[in-house]
């Protein structure tokens, strides 16, 4: 044999023990869940039916020797973690889906997740990936707020959520609870002083947002100002 025929033949067999038979898909590029909840992150991968799969798991980083930590060994998961395997074989390779649930999300869970499993013969893992986002409340409002006029606050999640079932929110009106359960809270007329404003989602009354303080700016004020200055002036 040839050198050159050798260096095909030698091509040929590495292309189909690291080419298309081996692969992970993920179901979803990104995730954006409510602090607390459960979130399921899911793929599938693949290999050639003649391989046998030794080991499969869920990973965010290395280890200082540079070895994947599996979800499942990493302190900061071990006990919210939960690995599923599921199994339909199709043909020419063997396909199945792998899940991984996450139970009460942090906001440092946010992160990449990503897929490795080990054959007999091959290492793979997907590096797209599945990126979380991980959300608190936020109370957004307009910059400007005049006396004797409405307002509108809104509490909405930092991220779009991905699971979009309604939620009821709960308003906190310097620490006590309002009666409003939408995530709009209409002001009709404010007056005065700072009020501080909080919400929450119900149900996950731990999770609130950080209390915003309403400054009213007093319009009547600057106007008799403007009144007594022009005066001033052109007297
Ligand atoms: C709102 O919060 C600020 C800062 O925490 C505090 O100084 C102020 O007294 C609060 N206002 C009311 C009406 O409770």
């Amino acid at each position: 044999m040839s050198l050159r025929t050798a260096g095909i033949v030698l091509m040929v067999i590495f292309w189909s023990v690291t080419g298309q038979d081996y692969g992970v898909t993920y179901t979803t590029h990104s995730i954006c869940a409510l602090k607390g909840s459960t979130v399921e992150l899911s793929c599938t991968y693949k290999y050639p039916k003649k391989d046998k799969v030794t080991s499969t798991f869920w990973f965010t980083r290395k280890d200082s020797r540079g070895k994947f930590v599996s979800l499942r060994d990493d302190d900061d998961y071990k006990s919210r973690v939960k690995y599923n395997n599921d199994e339909p074989e199709s043909r020419k390779t063997t396909e199945k889906r792998h899940f991984l649930t996450i139970g009460g999300v942090r906001e440092s869970d946010s992160a990449k997740y990503m897929f490795r499993f080990i054959t007999s013969s091959n290492k793979y893992f997907g590096n797209t990936g599945i990126r979380l986002s991980v959300s608190g409340l936020q109370v957004t409002f307009p910059s400007t707020v005049i006396e004797g006029q409405g307002v509108s606050l809104t509490c909405s999640p930092t991220c779009p959520l991905t699971d979009n079932s309604k939620l009821s929110y709960i308003w906190y009106k310097n620490g006590h609870l309002l009666t409003n359960e939408h995530n709009d809270l209409n002001l009709h007329t404010v007056i005065g002083d700072a009020d501080n404003y909080s919400c929450a989602v119900k149900g996950r009354e731990m999770l609130r947002s950080p209390e915003f303080t309403l400054n009213v700016r007093c319009v009547q004020f600057h106007i008799l100002y403007f009144v007594i200055l022009q005066q001033h002036l052109f007297n």
